[in-house]
């Protein structure tokens, strides 16, 4: 039954796809000399948006932006070109030879949206996934408008609300006129007219409600930013702005309604109609203003005070707290209020100016609202001052304590770690090439952020894993078992047992050691220390509780539990991971050996990348190079790494271009997926996009949650643009995570992949050393090429 229902939402899910655009990137533009007309929509490249004419709230022929999902046309409808004037039926949306946008009617403009200067014939309005339309100069690229700038009553994410300083031009929203006109009606939301320090609602140009200004954290503010919402204030000399950005990429909207209320998605975030609930905090009576300046709000104080009465306006019943600071608000000497009845916040009390409010250390402890900026108040940060203070020296000694019984176990510690120095610089030793070592010595020198590395005994680790038992068997990575164990006085933790058989030697052991040891980010996983004993070699990592990626991903049983929102934390994260070998680790690193057995994940599953042996150090001059060991694993090999050898940054961001498809399909690359179609995951992906179906790839595991595959989709652009053939066109890792995280940046057009049939890759005679226990996916193979 379930999955009857599912089928049938996929199958809607696909023919929603199908009615939008047959291939992503088509229809969302509209071309000069072409005309939008009556009845014809414009598509987002991923369907998101619709742009066209609408007859929203019942009043025909706006041209508008909606979502493009089924919730009522007044809950979808994000914007409206000519919002206080229609169009009639006979119109359309144009752009002229002039590059003007514009809606005609029989030829005459009826409403002009930007107006050209001169004849051009390279512009062209496309609509973006971001629910922005916007006009461009083809050639060069250059903004000429956008519907961003012209916000009516919907904040969406990457619009602004402020001021443009040279313009003059404001962004704000303003409310419809009634439920169903969507002309503008008496709520205004946007940057407070004569300061640029807060938000406000305005009712007829009058203060309604406001945020308070940005640099109190004022609670007003806060109900805006508790909203899923983050809002970022930005002011130099060109414009002032808060932005905000959605923490979630759900449907994402702020909208002021015709009544005033400013709500998000899931319900009402600033409410001035309601007298009662929290939801009124901000809102500003007129009669308040008088004695009132704006920027005056309440801080919240708990502590014991004196019983001193203030003026009780009524203990028992009717008043809640938010009308006690109205109550205070209007009278112009009140300098702080408290309810009188803590536990139900009822009840209201008030102080006047003058000495009367102090602390002690006896008598009660309520919570206290005091003006900020006032007399009273600097007694109250006073007395927050001594707190700190207090606070602050015991912090101090305590460090100082620390500090000193570090020193004395610094001492004791001296000889061993002179012993550890001189295996690491061992470690550090001859059988690395002369560049590369040179480099870990300068590093050396630095004594930077280095690691300590502790040397483990062997007779510890066999302790720790009971005689590396199979029951602490974990897996069996390339070069050999890897085990689960725990110190008898410390943390649980992972050994690698490289195996005497193994290809795995001396030197990729300490490969493996100076650059894990060296490289410390949250996305790669950590080594604690190794063992040397006769032919015995072990690495011992950081244990992570939930064991590698594909132990997830590919089990049909485990797969729910890697929900989009994890996905997608753990691409991001190996992307991070990434890009931090690749560019910030000073060392430049390639991994080489990138694929879901390598991605280990903690308990939060937080992606760790893992399994260093064959990386491979590059100086600061080489970007490329041949190399006549090729180890990788296969189905995750670029073309040219694979052929002929050539390592580069490119190489991993093949593997990740892979590993990204992976998680989106939940299917292993190599295995094979379509019984008349023998194509890799690659080649599969890329078909599918082509015909404008990638929404197939996704795992069904994925569609199941509600969210829309939005993001999902762009993810399978990126991984398509990671694993095309040419190494040139694919994009770095930097430019993959700016990808990642804005999803304004538009996206070019991948090329064809590379992508290896399984027939294909038996003629290129690829031999695999393919150890016990192992699944095809992980199998590392190691090619030796006659050169
Ligand atoms: C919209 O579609 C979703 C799933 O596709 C469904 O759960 C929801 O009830 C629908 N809403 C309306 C108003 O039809
Ligand atoms: C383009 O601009 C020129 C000069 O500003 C004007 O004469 C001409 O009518 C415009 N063309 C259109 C199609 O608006
Ligand atoms: C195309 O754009 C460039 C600048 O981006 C402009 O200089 C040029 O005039 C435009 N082409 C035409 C035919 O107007
Ligand atoms: C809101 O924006 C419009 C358009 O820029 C502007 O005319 C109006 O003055 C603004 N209102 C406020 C209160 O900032
Ligand atoms: C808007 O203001 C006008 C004039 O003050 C008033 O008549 C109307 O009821 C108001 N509309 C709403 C929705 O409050
Ligand atoms: C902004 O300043 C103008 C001129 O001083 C004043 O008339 C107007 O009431 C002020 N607006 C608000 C909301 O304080
Ligand atoms: C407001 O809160 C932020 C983050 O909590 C903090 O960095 C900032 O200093 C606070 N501002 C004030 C004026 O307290
Ligand atoms: C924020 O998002 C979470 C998760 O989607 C949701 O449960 C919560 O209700 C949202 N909060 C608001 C104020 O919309
Ligand atoms: C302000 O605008 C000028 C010219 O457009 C630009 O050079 C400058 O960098 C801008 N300043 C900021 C802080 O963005
Ligand atoms: C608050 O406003 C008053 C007058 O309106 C002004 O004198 C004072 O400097 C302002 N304080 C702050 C912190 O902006
Ligand atoms: C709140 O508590 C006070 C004292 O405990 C009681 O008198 C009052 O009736 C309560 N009010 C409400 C609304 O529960
Ligand atoms: C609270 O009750 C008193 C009488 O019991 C009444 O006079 C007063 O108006 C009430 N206040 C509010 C805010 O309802």
């Amino acid at each position: 039954m379930a999955n009857k229902i599912r089928k049938v939402i996929l199958g809607l899910l696909c023919l929603l796809f199908y009615l939008g655009p047959s291939s992503p990137l088509q229809h969302d533009t509209l071309v000069q000399g072409q005309e939008l007309e009556f009845m014809a929509e414009l598509y987002s490249a991923y369907g998101r948006f619709k742009l066209g004419f609408t007859n929203v709230g019942g009043s025909p022929f706006h041209i508008g932006i909606w979502y493009n999902d089924n919730r009522s046309l007044e809950d979808r409808i994000v914007w409206l070109a000519n919002r206080d004037s229609l169009v009639f039926s006979a119109s359309s949306l144009t752009i002229d030879d002039n590059g003007s946008l514009k809606i005609t009617n029989f030829g005459s403009d009826s409403f002009v949206l930007y107006s050209g200067h001169e004849a051009s014939d390279n512009v062209s309005a496309v609509l973006l996934d971001t629910g922005n339309f916007v006009l461009s100069e083809i050639s060069s690229g250059r903004q000429l408008w956008q519907s961003f700038d012209y916000p009516t009553h919907v904040l969406l994410p990457g619009m602004k609300l402020g001021v443009d300083r040279k313009t003059g031009q404001r962004w704000n929203l303003t409310s419809w006129r009634s439920q169903e006109v969507p002309d503008s009606g008496n709520f205004t939301f946007g940057l407070h007219p004569n300061r640029t320090d807060q938000l406000v609602i305005l009712l007829h140009g009058d203060i309604y409600w406001t945020s308070g200004y940005v640099n109190v954290n004022s609670s007003s503010f806060r109900l805006l930013t508790n909203s899923n919402y983050s809002f970022d204030y930005t002011s130099n000399e060109n414009e002032t702005y808060f932005s905000c950005s959605a923490a979630d990429a759900d449907y994402t909207k702020l909208s002021i309604n015709y009544l005033g209320v400013l709500s998000a998605d899931k319900g009402a975030i600033v409410d001035c109609t309601s007298a009662s609930s929290y939801l009124n905090e901000g809102c500003v009576a007129k009669e308040n203003l008088p004695c009132r300046s704006l920027n005056e709000t309440f801080s919240r104080v708990f502590g014991s005070w004196h019983d001193i009465d203030g003026f009780k306006f009524n203990e028992g019943d009717n008043l809640t707290l938010m009308d006690c600071k109205a109550k205070c608000l209007n009278n112009c000497s009140c300098v702080a209020y408290a309810s009188t009845n803590e536990e139900n916040q009822t009840g209201c009390e008030i102080w006047s100016t003058g000495p009367g409010i102090a602390s002690t250390d006896a008598s009660m402890r309520r919570t206290i609202y005091f003006l900020v900026k006032n007399v009273a108040n600097r007694r109250v940060n006073k007395w927050w001052i001594w707190l700190i203070m207090a606070v602050g020296a015991i912090i101090i000694s305590l460090l100082c304590f620390l500090g000193n019984a570090k020193w004395k176990k610094c001492r004791v510690e001296g000889e061993r770690k002179k012993k550890q120095k001189l295996l690491i610089q061992e470690i550090g030793g001859n059988a690395i090439p002369s560049t590369v070592h040179d480099k870990v010595k300068k590093q050396n020198k630095d004594g930077q952020a280095r690691h300590e590395l502790q040397i483990f005994s062997f007779e510890s680790i066999s302790v720790a894993t009971n005689n590396f038992s199979t029951e602490n068997k974990l897996g069996e990575g390339g070069f050999g078992p890897v085990y689960k164990g725990k110190l008898s006085d410390g943390p649980e933790i992972a050994i690698k047992r490289l195996s005497r058989s193994s290809g795995q030697g001396l030197v990729e052991f300490k490969n493996e050691v100076i650059l894990v040891a060296k490289l410390q980010h949250t996305n790669l996983v950590r080594l604690l220390g190794f063992c040397i004993q006769e032919e015995e070699k072990l690495l011992i990592y950081e244990f992570m509780p939930n064991k590698s990626l594909d132990f997830f991903l590919f089990d049909s049983t485990k797969k729910h539990l890697l929900s989009w929102r994890t996905r997608f934390n753990i691409i991001e994260g190996i992307a991070q991971g990434l890009v931090y070998l690749h560019k910030y680790s000073r060392l430049r690193v390639i991994h080489r050996d990138l694929k879901a057995s390598n991605i280990l994940l903690d308990e939060e599953m937080n992606p760790k990348i893992s399994d260093f042996g064959m990386a491979k150090l590059f100086g600061s001059k080489g970007l490329e190079e041949n190399t006549n060991r090729i180890v990788g694993t296969y189905g995750y090999m670029s073309p040219e790494y694979a052929m002929n050898g050539v390592v580069s940054i490119k190489t991993d961001v093949f593997s990740f271009g892979v590993l990204l498809l992976e998680i989106i399909s939940g299917k292993k690359n190599n295995s094979r997926y379509h019984f008349e179609d023998p194509l890799s995951l690659i080649g599969y992906a890329w078909q599918l996009w082509n015909e404008g179906k990638s929404l197939e790839l996704i795992d069904p595991t994925i569609l199941e949650e509600s969210r829309p595959p939005f993001e999902a989709l762009r993810c399978i652009h990126i991984g398509l643009l990671c694993v095309q053939d040419q190494a040139k066109d694919r994009p770095t890792m930097p430019d993959v995570v700016s990808m990642l995280s804005n999803e304004t940046l538009k996206l070019s057009s991948p090329k064809q992949p590379a992508f290896f049939t399984n027939t294909i890759a038996e003629d290129l005679g690829v031999s695999e050393i393919k150890p016990k226990n192992c699944s095809i996916n992980s199998v590392t193979i190691s090619v030796m090429e006659a050169r």
